[in-house]
């Protein structure tokens, strides 16, 4: 199948299936070993009343520093799977409240909702969009570790620069929505077109620079 354009004809189906059954795929050991890692510093700094903010996805982890120096009380956990990126070639400095962690982050949100932490802010910048239809369970809203965001909590921020992403985000957050109707709150995820000042991530940057718009969705969960 080709290029999709607008939302996804499964998509609350697929949401609502996910949201009926627990999350059950194994962790990857790197990933448990990862997590491993940071559990005590993560817990300590909990435990001391200072905010958790996960950057998903972050890449080269630009966007972990500038949010860290953004939320010095908080500690930022930048995840992603890519080692190369997260390495010291992009990172060669970084604030003292900044933990970076290679991992894959549908397993490293798992261990984290097991370990009963809850997030201040959530940030999804950029993630691979997935553009294609046949691949909407790659989208992270397609994907069976949705779910786990809700149960992470904070005010999620995702951004793309594709419209249908967002779009399609957003109403996966309302399908989850009526699937958790415990957790519901009186505000809907809202869709708006963002035009940073200063770029937040490499993607970001390259994208405003070749004129794009951006989207971003934001909701407090
Ligand atoms: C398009 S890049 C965006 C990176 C960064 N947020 C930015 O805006 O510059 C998407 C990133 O997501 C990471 N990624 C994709 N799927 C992932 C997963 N399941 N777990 C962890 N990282 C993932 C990739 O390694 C890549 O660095």
């Amino acid at each position: 199948m080709d290029a999709q354009n607008s939302i996804h004809k499964n998509l609350e189906q697929l949401v609502t299936k996910h949201f009926s059954t627990d999350y059950q795929k194994p962790i990857a050991q790197h990933t448990q070993d990862a997590f491993d890692a940071v559990k005590q510093q993560v817990s300590t700094s909990l435990a001391g009343d200072h905010p958790l903010i996960f950057d998903s996805c972050c890449g080269t982890a630009m966007s972990t520093g500038i949010i860290a120096q953004q939320n010095s009380h908080a500690l930022v956990v930048g995840i992603d799977r890519s080692a190369a990126r997260l390495s010291k070639e992009y990172n060669k400095s970084m604030p003292k409240n900044v933990l970076l962690v290679q991992a894959e982050c549908s397993d490293f949100w798992s261990l984290a909702v097991a370990e009963g932490w809850k997030l201040d802010k959530h940030f999804i910048l950029y993630p691979n969009p997935y553009p294609k239809s046949k691949h909407l369970k790659r989208r992270w809203h397609g994907h069976p570790a949705f779910p786990l965001l809700f149960s992470l909590g904070g005010s999620l921020i995702l951004r793309s620069n594709w419209s249908v992403y967002v779009e399609e985000f957003c109403m996966a957050l309302e399908f989850g929505l009526k699937s958790r109707p415990v957790e519901k709150l009186n505000q809907k995820p809202i869709m708006k077109v963002v035009e940073p000042k200063t770029p937040l991530t490499l993607f970001e940057k390259k994208y405003q620079e070749s004129g794009q718009s951006l989207y971003q969705c934001e909701f407090r969960l």
